[in-house]
């Protein structure tokens, strides 16, 4: 038996989460949604589970994640045991084009990454800063970060991942403010980790190849021929349902005894592998 408090739940990845946490009747899963309204009748319709629970919360409004706190709390008598902070922007202006390129217009480059920054940065860490009393009175003390592997450097070096930048540059500076808490909690308990969950098709994000220009699929088809080549194993991308499984393996077993917290590491658990 566990609460667990997942952002970012609409779709994707994160209703995933909400699908996998909820199987076992005796969890609380908290989902925490932009727009509940849209949310709660899918979640009813396609999970159709009584300990899943919508809260309203946007990683770019603080007064609305202090809120979702509060009501969580409400319902889970002031603590949780694990926060998954899952949701994320990805833009398509940037998604793929390089620093250099994107910045041809610099305003563009700028409000990229500034649109990144807060949201992927500030908010998240607003997302653990305004769950941490709840989670320092939970049982496990768990935190995840779903990072990329964009933000490592020796994927980026090793394949030239050049495009995506401001998503990168937020990745891994909120795998840096992550360890930065983690150092910070540790003391009282706390154990938080980034994990990459791979390269999965959701369905809606930039893998959807119909909405994408010949110049965008084009370099989707070289970042696939690079990963094949560096990881041979790589097949393409996986299900929400295979990433979430694996993720959630990697995250249970992390412990701060094992030295895992404030690590970055991929579905596979370590910090070669991404794909
Ligand atoms: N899919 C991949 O291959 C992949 C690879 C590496 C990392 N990731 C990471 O995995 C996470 C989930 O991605 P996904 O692939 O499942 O994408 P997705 O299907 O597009 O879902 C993104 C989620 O983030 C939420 N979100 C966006 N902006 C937000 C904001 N300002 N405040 C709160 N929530 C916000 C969205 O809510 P709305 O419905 O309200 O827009 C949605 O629930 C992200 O952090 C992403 O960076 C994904």
């Amino acid at each position: 038996m566990a609460t667990y408090v997942v952002n970012g739940a609409s779709k994707g990845i994160g209703f995933e989460f909400l699908r996998q946490l909820s199987v076992d009747p005796k969890n609380t899963v908290i989902g925490i949604v932009r727009s509940p309204e849209s949310v709660q009748p899918k979640v009813a319709s396609e999970i159709g589970r009584d300990n899943i629970h919508i809260i309203q919360g946007d990683l770019d409004d603080y007064d609305s994640l202090k809120k979702a706190s509060d009501a969580t709390a409400k319902i889970t008598n002031g603590a949780i045991d694990y926060l998954i902070a899952n949701g994320g922007r990805l833009a398509l202006t940037s998604a793929f084009v390089g620093l250099g390129e994107l910045g041809q217009d610099h305003k563009v480059m700028e409000e990229e990454l500034a649109a990144d920054f807060k949201t992927n940065v500030i908010g998240n860490i607003n997302l653990f800063n305004v769950f941490m009393p709840l989670l320092l009175k939970g049982k496990e003390k768990k935190g995840l970060f779903i990072s990329s592997g964009h933000g490592d450097l020796d994927l980026i070096n090793n394949v030239h991942l050049h495009f995506a930048g401001p998503y990168a540059v937020g990745k891994a500076a909120m795998n840096v403010a992550l360890a930065k808490l983690n150092a910070e909690y540790a003391k009282e308990g706390v154990m938080l980790i980034s994990i990459s969950p791979g390269v999965v098709d959701t369905g809606n994000g930039f893998l959807d190849t119909d909405k994408l220009s010949e110049k965008e699929l084009k370099t989707v088809a070289e970042f696939g021929a690079k990963m094949a080549k560096t990881s041979p194993d790589f097949k393409g991308p996986i299900s929400p349902e295979e990433s979430v499984r694996m993720v959630l393996g990697v995250f249970h077993k992390a412990s701060a005894a094992n030295g895992d917290g404030g690590s970055f590491v991929s579905h596979f658990g370590n910090n070669k592998q991404w794909v």
